[in-house]
């Protein structure tokens, strides 16, 4: 790997290097650094997206893919907010060694950033980045339990959602996004992300789309047909879900097309939806489902529990690793025999199932409908009888018990990325539970979140990181808390 020196740039620039000008950090710059230059940066932290972050002459520089210990010739491409963002252009020493990724996509894929990193150090670097921004928020911890690695690094996901898109000759195009282009998508040919059936399954879709000459739905005139493919794939028990989403149905192409598809992988796809989406939202829901086979349900297995899993339904992405995340969430949940829990954004009852077969009673809460008639009907198939679910945005939910005789010894949230709501964070202290599990994919948003708890008379007692999310920055974190003696059920205002 070559060092850069102030010789060795002279020659390069006298040879007829692009590069226009290098520049050192920290400092020997001038303050003059503009966007279309070079500088060499030492990355010295994680941002809480996982990026690279650096600074060079008093300005944050953040580099995707880019980790601590890195220094590289790295490339200013814009500037936003007073912050340059750069790509790497050489990496001239590296913070941890790179392997060759084995993904033909990699770099220009948004996905998978990580790849060019042994998992070791993947799950190395996740630890220590959860566990600072939690530190950052001056959070005491009394236990941090080492990252739990997922069983497997490859095709471990079991869904995966690929956009259409056009080439310049207008043909159809059918992957995923280029990295930082959110309207730019490049013709997947493998990805290692979910399964071969899916790869397989994209091939064709994008085969039988051209062949019969398919618009693909254009984002400025708002006019065309193809949207998203859907696939979801159950890594236990082998069913596969098909959901094309377009812009218009019933449609005679949409019907050409997957008839040539179902003919194509017969075998494989256990049903098949369409979703029409008429509104401008650049999202892969919709107003309305067909079925064109099956009965719009996939079921899959997580450790003892079958579940029924339709198309608008959450289900954690990674199967075989969420088996470890409820594992966890079981575990730190503690004795439950005589307790009653409440689980906050349950989606189809993936945590809420498990720890019924430990209480005394479980109710889920969760706010898309479909989800909550999967997750009774999971209940059922599973024989559960103490668990029941309602439906309804949990912060309402609080906020509609206030003043109820609302009692749960444990209370449990897994919300989205963005956190918990202000009115749910207060209804939690409200009702004041002896204990509180805490499972977040983002651990910015849970340290914004167990500032308040801390602040509201709850300690932290353990810590617990699962990797649900191999070659990307994230990762699952559990934190298990206790009501102390200082609760104060204010404290949020
Ligand atoms: C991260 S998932 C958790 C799912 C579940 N704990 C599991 O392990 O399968 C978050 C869930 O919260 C639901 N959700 C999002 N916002 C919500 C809200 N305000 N109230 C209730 N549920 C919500 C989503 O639909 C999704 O199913």
């Amino acid at each position: 790997m070559r060092i850069p020196s102030p010789r060795w740039l002279e020659s390069e620039l006298r040879d007829g290097s692009d590069i226009a000008s290098v520049s050192f950090c920290l400092g020997e710059h001038g303050g003059q650094m503009k966007r279309g230059e070079h500088i060499t940066l030492e990355i010295d932290r994680l941002n809480a997206k996982g990026d690279g972050v650096g600074i060079c002459d008093g300005r944050e520089v953040v580099v995707p893919r880019a980790v601590p210990g890195d220094r590289a010739l790295v490339y200013l491409r814009r500037k936003r907010k007073g912050r340059f963002e750069g790509v790497i252009d050489d990496l001239i020493e590296p913070g941890v060694e790179r392997v060759d990724p084995q993904c033909v996509h990699f770099g220009v894929c948004g996905g998978c950033r990580w790849q060019d990193i042994a998992y070791e150090d993947q799950l190395q670097i996740k630890e220590t980045l959860v566990r600072r921004l939690v530190a950052e928020r001056d959070l005491p911890v009394a236990l941090w339990r080492p990252i739990l690695p997922s069983p497997v690094q490859d095709f471990y996901r079991n869904k995966m959602e690929f956009s259409f898109g056009s080439s310049q000759d207008g043909t159809p195009q059918l992957g995923l996004h280029m990295r930082g282009r959110y309207n730019r998508v490049f013709d997947l040919e493998t990805c290692w992300l979910q399964s071969e059936i899916s790869n397989r399954i994209v091939d064709s879709v994008r085969t039988h789309a051209t062949q019969l000459g398919l618009p693909v739905y254009d984002l400025r005139s708002h006019e065309g047909l193809l949207r998203f493919l859907v696939v979801r794939d159950a890594k236990r028990t082998g069913q596969v879900m098909v959901n094309l989403v377009v812009a218009r149905y019933p449609d005679d192409g949409v019907d050409a097309l997957l008839e040539a598809v179902l003919a194509d992988l017969h075998e494989e796809i256990t049903t098949c939806i369409v979703t029409l989406h008429s509104g401008k939202a650049q999202v892969a829901l919709g107003e309305e489902e067909f079925h064109v086979r099956g009965d719009g349900h996939m079921w899959e297995r997580c450790g003892e529990m079958e579940y029924a899993i339709s198309a608008r339904s959450f289900f954690q992405t990674n199967t075989l690793a969420a088996e470890r995340l409820y594992e966890t969430v079981c575990e730190l949940a503690g004795d439950l025999v005589e307790s009653d829990v409440l689980d906050l954004y349950a989606g189809t009852g993936g945590m809420s199932l498990h720890l019924a077969r430990l209480a005394r009673s479980v109710t889920g809460v969760e706010s898309v409908s479909e989800a909550v008639d999967d997750a009774r009907r999971n209940a059922e198939r599973n024989g559960i009888t103490n668990c029941r679910f309602v439906g309804a945005l949990a912060e309402d939910l609080l906020a509609d018990a206030v003043g109820e005789p609302l009692r749960y010894d444990l209370v449990v949230v897994d919300p989205p990325r963005a956190g918990l709501h202000k009115k749910a964070k207060r209804g939690i202290l409200d009702l004041g539970p002896g204990r509180l599990l805490y499972v977040s994919c983002n651990a910015d948003t849970l340290a914004e979140d167990l500032r308040d708890f801390v602040d509201g008379g709850y300690e932290i007692l353990v810590a617990q990181p699962v990797d649900l999310f191999p070659h990307t920055p994230h990762c699952e974190i559990v934190v298990s808390l206790r009501r102390t003696q200082d609760w104060n059920p204010h404290s949020t205002d």
